[in-house]
Formats: C-alpha cells, structure tokens, sequence
C-alpha cells in the first residue's frame, strides 16, 4: 500500500473506532458489535505500529493506555476552577432563593445531580483534546492527560474543530467500584472505600494502563467561557457541550421554576439515587441565564449563582459487640468499637473509632447497644448514639483501663487532658505503629509496607526498628516462605524499600515521627535547612526564629536532636545509603513577593484569600494577621477593615485589588 493509502486507511479506522465509543459510551447506543470493534482497532494498532510517523494522541488506540509518566506536572488554570457552597436543608435553599430575588434576579434554574467524583477541566484546540486537569486548589491543578485520555466517553476529537475548555466530573461507576473490591477481596487487598476515593486514586496513577482498566466515566457540566460561543444559559451551554460531543447528563437538567419545583426535583432525585449506575451525593441548583449569572458574581470562593445541595448522611444500626483498647505511635490510647459488620455507603463497617474515655462517657454507650453509625465525610464510620429504648438490661457499663493492652504499664493521663498514654518506649505497640508511621504514604511511602505487613514482620523479628526496614533484603529466602509472599511480591517490597531511599528530607523527617512535626512542618524545615546534619546541629533559637514553629516544636526538635539515641539512628540512616537532603525545588523568586509580608484585609473577588497566600508563599513571601512595622505591603479589597487605616497611619505600601490581580495573572 502507498502511504497516502495508508494513512487514508488510518484516518478512516479512526472515525469509525472514536465514533464507536461515542455511539456507545456517550448516547449508550452501539451501533458495531464487540468483536467488529475489536477487529476495525486491531487493523489501527497494527498500522500504527508499523507506520509511527502517523502516530497522534487523538487516535482511539489511545483508549487503551499504555503512556506511563514520571510524575504530574502542575497546570495553571486559565480561570479559578470554583467550587459551590453546600447546603443541607430546604431552609438554607431559601435563603439563596430569597437572595436571588432580591438582587433582581428571575429564580429560574436548572437542577443537576451533584455526581460524586472529582472535577476535571478539559482543553481542546482546533476540537482536539490537548490537556486535562485536576482542580487542585481551584488556581493551580495537575495534568492527568494520559488517564484521562483513557476514559471512553471523553472525546479525543470533537465534532466541530474549535478551541475549548469544559469542565465535569470523573466518576467510577458504582458496579466498576463493587467488582474491583471483589477481586482485591480476594487478593487479600484493602478494599476501596467509595467511588470518589477510587476515582481519585485512579486518576492519580502514573501508569495509564491502570486508569484505563478502571473504567472510569464522565459527566460534563460546565462551561467556563459560554460568552465565547455566543451562549445565553445555562440550558444552551449544556445543549452545546453535548452537541460537540461531550457525555452530558440530559435526564437531568430541565428547568425548574421557584422554590417549591426545587424541592420536588431533590424529591425525585433521592427516590432515584440508589437505582443510579453512578453516586450522587446531592444535587446542584445554578441560576439559567448567564446575564443574571453575570449580575451575581462571585464571593472570594464561590459563584453566587449556584449551591449544591447535600443529602443528609446515611445512616444504619448495628450492634456495639465490644470496646476494644489500641496503643497509637505516642503511646496514646484509643477505644474503638466493635461492631456487627453492616454495610454503609457501599462498604462494610466493622469498628469505628470512640476517640477517648469522655467521648464513650458523654454518648453513654454500653457494650450490647443497638448504635446507629455514619460515615462522618462520607468516608470514616462515627458511632452517633445509643438506641437506649432498645436496652434489654444486658448491656454492660464501658470500663476504662488502667493498664496498657499490649505491655501491661500503669497508663497516665495528663493533667486537663482527655487522653491516656502508655509511657513505655519499649512498648511493642508503639514501636509498630512508629514503623507504620514512617512507612506511611505522606512519609517514606513504602508501597507493601502496610500496616498488617509491619505487624507480622515485627512478631515474625524481622523488623523490630527503622533500620530493620532497610535490612530485609537479607531476609528475602525468608520472606518468599511466607504465606500469601512470593517472588516477585518480595522483589517488588525490596524494590519499594531501595527506592524510598531517594525520597527527598521531609519525608524522612516527617517519618520520624518528632513530636509535635506534621507534613507540613516538615517540609517547611526541609526547605530552610536542607539536610538533616544542618538540623543536627541547629540551635533552639534558630528554630524557634522560624515564623510557624513556636516554643515548644522548637523544644521538640532540639531535644529529639539531641538525644544520643537519635543521632546513632541518623547516622546509621545515612551508612545504609537513606538521601538525608532536601530535594524539592526551592522557592520561586519574583520581584513583588520575594522576602516580603504581607496583610490582606477585606473581601477579593479574583481569588480565595488561602490561594493568594500560597501564591505568595510560593514566591518567598509571607502573609500576617496583624499591621505592624514588620509589614511590607498590604492588600486591600472590598469593605476593608481596620488594618486599612492602620496601613495608611504607618505609611505601608498599599495594593488594591486590581494591582495584586494584574501580578498574579502575569506571573
Ligand atoms: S458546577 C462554578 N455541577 O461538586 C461551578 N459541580 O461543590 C462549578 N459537582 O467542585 C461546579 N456535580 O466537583 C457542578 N452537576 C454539577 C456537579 C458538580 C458534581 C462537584 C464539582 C464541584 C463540587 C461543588
């Protein structure tokens, strides 16, 4: 074949496969069976192969998967991706019905579902996709182009040739989520708590094979630029967006008039939720005209044209077999309830936290109640109350403990605090949950060092302290022998291992478990010290000179640094080859931010005051709740309050809200 006839030949594969998956995923209506599908992409991959100088990443072959990154690139959105209010009764949709028509605005809106998911922002140039995002913070999200392109029902190719972006939800359909628990069920695996968690976590693989076996879908519900396409509603941007190819959800955005066909639409909509292929935590109410939509603007947060409407938590009863004692990494010790497993939200619950004495003390719980539980963000079980007309006298009254579970010391509880400590550094507990600690994702982030792993290693005397970690491998003719441990999970585990050693200073600093030093903190110190050794040696006035870190964490620190046990572990760290230094990028420099404080007082209508201070921050600056001398500049929107004045009396360059938008928007 010539090569023009070939790449005729390729072009038509294309259009037949992406309108396939089109007539399939997007209108649900499959006009070629499975087995002609699979024959038209095969011949595609096939030319492809043998011809790469046609290769694009608009090519349905795409779909598969198959492109691996090294890590997500951070991506600037072209306009803030807002997120909406939440509201949770009919009363507080009222009061935004009532605002609307106070502003001169007609109530008439289109009611969506709220698709539990994470948003995306897609981008299309001359009607290819091009990149896809994350929301991130709303200013700055990651590029997930190589999963998203995965995801049948996004098209590759519009069906006009335009440029543009439109956002919606990428969601796991409810069965995808049920059989993929099936399965890791069986593989002895942590079962995916909700189909957001499992979506996100999809989303965030740098391998888009994975992704691509996750069937993910989506729904797109809006358009951030409708002015550009001449669109006057809501409703048009929808029918547009859907007419361009787009999976739009047109059960489900009629107009609805006034209060009362609002309360009928969340009615209906949580008769139909259960019997949905997809989750709905809510739904969302958007004013239609995009003229009013204009009128109302934004707050600092949110668009005041929309709220989304949560529905109230679900909620089941079971039984509270037991109370149960666990010993944390600070020797802290939390009653947890046992319970008889239910199924809440999609997953079976079989313990809840109780938190402490009082919390079990104040929900007067007794060991044989009928509990009504919850997921608290719709992820962790919370025991709400006992059923007390349910008691049958059998019950039996919470008893505290006295000594620790797992080693037997006498606990303590400080003085005007809630919790009890186990204060044995020797305590088998508390050694395990310090290796689970420092194997945690936000630490070093050993993949198969979980916390069951950790646990049997430990009582197996393979790992008894950090350093253990890094000398498993010479337990690899062990290890295979074990139950459910092979060669290659070995090897991967090992792998794991060697590889965290590269992590970069916070990591391992967080790991360390110093009192008082979340991920944040950690990061912080990494990037002002840059090594361990300069930590080492820093004194109480350094740390405490930090802006962030008070008294104590400096106490924390310097004792932790001090103690000669310590200081052995870091040098051996550093003997086993474990990178002690930070190796993030530093902080950026820019002529307005660099070096200076900042105040902000009064409402911005650009931009969330916490983005704008991580913009800042990001630069090198910092920000301040009070005026002072020390100020450098202070940013002034709407209805400013005293530290205006305050500025003004001390002579402290002023920016209003125009000057700081013009900085970020050319940055
Ligand atoms: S509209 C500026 N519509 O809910 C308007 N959001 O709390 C942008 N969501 O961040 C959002 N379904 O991730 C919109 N039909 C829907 C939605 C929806 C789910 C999510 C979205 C957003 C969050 C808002």
């Amino acid at each position: 074949m010539e090569k023009s006839e070939i790449k005729s030949r390729i072009d038509y594969l294309r259009k037949v496969c992406n309108d396939a998956n089109y007539e399939y995923y997007v209108l649900d209506n499959p006009t070629l069976t499975d087995q002609e599908f699979d024959k038209f992409l095969r011949e595609l991959e096939i030319l492809e192969e043998e011809n790469p100088e046609f290769d694009s990443s608009s090519s349905p072959t795409k779909k598969v998967g198959g492109e691996v990154i090294d890590k997500f690139k951070k991506v600037r959105h072209k306009i803030p991706m807002l997120s909406l209010p939440d509201v949770f009764s009919l009363e507080e949709i009222e009061s935004f019905n009532t605002r609307i028509i106070k502003d001169e605005v007609k109530p008439i809106y289109v009611c969506e579902y709220k698709i539990d998911g994470l948003s995306v922002s897609l981008h299309y140039e001359k009607g290819e996709l091009v990149y896809a995002a994350t929301r991130g913070d709303g200013i700055v999200g990651e590029d997930i182009t190589h999963n998203v392109r995965t995801i049948r029902s996004v098209p590759l190719i519009l069906k006009q040739p335009i440029d543009i972006e439109v956002r919606g939800e990428i969601y796991m359909p409810k069965n995808v989520l049920k059989e993929i628990n099936i399965k890791r069920e069986k593989d002895n695996l942590p079962i995916l708590q909700n189909v957001r968690n499992a979506a996100a976590g999809s989303i965030r693989q740098l391998d888009s094979k994975v992704a691509a076996e996750r069937k993910l879908d989506t729904w797109i519900y809006h358009l951030p630029n409708p002015e550009d396409y001449g669109i006057k509603s809501h409703q048009e941007a929808l029918q547009f967006m859907n007419d361009l190819g787009f999976k739009v959800n047109r059960e489900v955005n009629s107009i609805v008039k006034g209060i009362e066909e609002i309360e009928k639409f969340i009615e209906i909509a949580s008769q139909k939720r259960d019997s949905l292929a997809y989750e709905i935590d809510g739904i969302v109410i958007k004013v239609n005209d995009l003229v009013s939509q204009k009128k109302l603007g934004f707050t600092s947060k949110y668009p005041k044209w929309a709220v989304a409407y949560k529905f109230p938590a679900k909620e089941v009863l079971t039984k509270l077999k037991d109370i149960i004692f666990t010993v944390g990494r600070t020797g802290r010790i939390t009653p947890n309830a046992v319970l008889d497993p239910v199924i809440l939200m999609g997953s079976t619950v079989k313990r809840a936290t109780l938190h402490n004495e009082d919390y079990v003390l104040m929900k007067d719980l007794k060991i044989g109640d009928v509990v009504s539980i919850r997921k608290a963000g719709d992820v962790i079980p919370e025991v709400i109350e006992a059923k007390i007309a349910r008691r049958s006298g059998i019950e039996k009254d919470f008893q505290m403990i006295n000594n620790c579970p797992i080693c037997g010391s006498i606990l303590e509880k400080k003085k005007d605090q809630v919790d009890y400590y186990c204060l044995n550094e020797l305590c088998p507990a508390r050694k395990v949950e310090a290796l689970i600690h420092y194997c945690s994702r936000k630490a070093m982030n050993i993949e198969g060092l979980g916390e069951e792993i950790i646990e049997d290693f430990y009582n197996l005397g393979f790992i008894k302290t950090i350093l253990d970690i890094y000398r498993l491998k010479d337990h690899r003719k062990d290890l295979i022998e074990l139950e459910g441990f092979g060669n290659k999970s070995v090897d991967n585990l090992l792998q794991a291992i060697e590889e965290s050693k590269k992590n970069s200073l916070e990591r391992l600093l967080f790991g360390l478990g110093i009192s008082g030093i979340g991920d944040k903190t950690a990061l912080l110190l990494a990037k002002i010290f840059k090594s361990l050794d300069k930590m080492r040696e820093a004194t109480y006035e350094q740390y405490n000179n930090i802006k962030d870190i008070g008294p104590t964490l400096a106490k924390n620190l310097v004792d932790f640094f001090q103690d000669e046990i310590n200081r052995e572990l870091i040098s051996s760290l550093k003997k086993l080859g474990i990178n002690i230094k930070y190796l993030g990028e530093d902080d950026k420099f820019n002529e307005f931010f660099t070096g200076k404080c900042f105040v902000l007082t009064g409402t911005l209508s650009f931009m969330d005051r916490d983005n704008l201070v991580s913009i800042i921050e990001s630069y090198g600056g910092s920000s301040s709740s009070s005026v002072s001398r020390k100020t450098d500049v202070v940013i002034v929107g709407d209805k400013p309050g005293s530290k205006y004045n305050k500025a003004l009396d001390l002579g402290i360059e002023i920016w209003n809200e125009e000057k700081i938008k013009s900085i970020v928007n050319n940055l």
